[in-house]
């Protein structure tokens, strides 16, 4: 005789508890999925149910549940098979991953004790290379083991996606939950996922400041290490509402070596006198092209970075330091038009390199926030 049923299904039960839901990330027994175990012989036959009818996610899932009964000793073979979970079930589940909260949109990062770091990637002028500079910054820290999570706010840019090779990814929606779909390992979430194909936007501040409030409050992020917003150009709307629901948020100024370009940069940084924000530092992008005998082409000129650097500095009588250079690269941009940021797939590359250097200076508590958690030790999962 086996042992007693309901010890071999607890053992089960144990096993998965350790399967996470793929798109949540959190063990499917505490997303109340697992409905059924039932033991007969040395067949487990189990009951799983999906947040939504149709989850593509559903192979991956009967594996990992097939796997995890099998390792119970005296368990030989499994059989999966899938429900929906019910209207009121969803709703359960939505309560608890927000932790039962209320009505009210709550944004996690804004929290008294939230262990995100949030950073605002913001620029004076278009094209200046934030959205590069994002993903790559974002992957860097995610390939140190942090939590990464991007929200493209560039409500009328949105490249993100596309850089990130998640062009066509579309977040789910569990209740009015949204699931962010993830690439290279970072959560995303872009405004791009909510139109069709190409349309473009035509939207108002306060339609802005909404879809960013939803953004931040109704996307499933867990427990992230780092946010990154990639903004869009300029001082808009957007700045002002990234200030208004996260005032914890620090900025990170992105500009060319170009004096001109530095100038308006510069305006971006000192938005954040007004609306108290922190600007944790510069980061000079294209700032030479390194030619086949290694000599450096300053294409823009140089020096705006360390001219932002100072100015702002001066103006907000804190140390905004340039976190570093970037050289103009074609593997840079190939890379982004690929949908796989240059720190991964060149990681030796020079402007890699300047993109890690200045993620590691991200990925370091400061004095100044002492006593506040800032959480940049790999999120726990549970
Ligand atoms: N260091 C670099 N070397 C080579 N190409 C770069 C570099 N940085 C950015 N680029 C390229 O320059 C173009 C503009 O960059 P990106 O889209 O990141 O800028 P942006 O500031 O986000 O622009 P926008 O204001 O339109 O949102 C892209 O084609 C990108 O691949
Ligand atoms: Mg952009």
């Amino acid at each position: 005789m086996s042992a007693p049923a309901t010890t071999i299904e607890q053992a089960i039960h144990t096993e998965l508890a350790k399967v996470e839901d793929p798109e949540i990330h959190r063990p499917i027994t505490e997303l109340g999925m697992v409905d059924n175990v039932t033991v007969d012989g040395s067949h487990a036959a189990i009951r799983i149910l999906l947040t939504i009818a149709g989850c593509p996610l559903k192979d991956t899932l009967r594996t990992d549940v097939t796997n995890a009964a099998q390792s119970v000793d005296g368990i030989e073979s499994v059989s999966v098979d899938f429900g929906t979970m019910t209207d009121a079930q969803r709703k359960e589940l939505q309560a608890s991953l927000r932790g039962g909260g209320g009505a009210e949109p709550v944004i996690p990062f804004s929290q008294a004790g939230s262990r995100t770091r949030v950073f605002a990637v913001a620029s004076g002028k278009g094209g200046v290379g934030k959205s590069s500079v994002t993903v790559n910054l974002a992957a860097a820290l995610q390939a140190r083991g942090l939590s990464v999570g991007v929200v493209d706010a560039d409500i009328y840019g949105h490249s993100v996606p596309r850089m990130l090779g998640a062009g066509e990814a579309r977040p789910t929606a569990v209740e009015d939950m949204i699931m962010p779909p993830q690439a290279h390992g970072i959560k995303l979430i872009s405004i791009g996922m909510f139109t069709k194909g190409n349309a473009a936007v035509v939207w108002r501040g306060p339609m802005l400041h909404r879809a960013l409030q939803q953004f931040l409050a109704d996307v499933y992020w867990g427990e992230l290490d780092v946010l990154l917003l990639d903004l869009p150009p300029g001082t808009g709307d957007i700045a002002i509402s990234v200030a208004q629901l996260l005032p914890g948020a620090e900025l990170l100024v992105v500009t060319t070596p170009q004096v001109a370009a530095a100038e308006v940069a510069e305006r971006a940084g000192a938005i954040a006198m007004q609306t108290h924000q922190r600007v944790t530092g510069v980061v000079e992008n294209m700032s030479w092209l390194e030619t086949p005998d290694g000599q450096r082409m300053e294409l823009f000129g140089s020096g705006g970075g360390g001219q932002v650097s100072e100015a702002l500095t001066k103006r907000i009588g804190a140390n905004v330091p340039l976190l570093g250079q970037v050289p103009l690269e074609p593997q840079l941009r190939e890379a982004g038009d690929d949908g796989v940021p240059l720190v991964v797939k060149d990681p030796q590359r020079p402007a890699s390199q300047a993109l890690t250097g200045i993620a590691d200076r991200l990925a370091v508590r400061r004095e100044s926030l002492a006593g506040k958690p800032l959480g940049l030790s790999p999120a726990a999962k549970a």
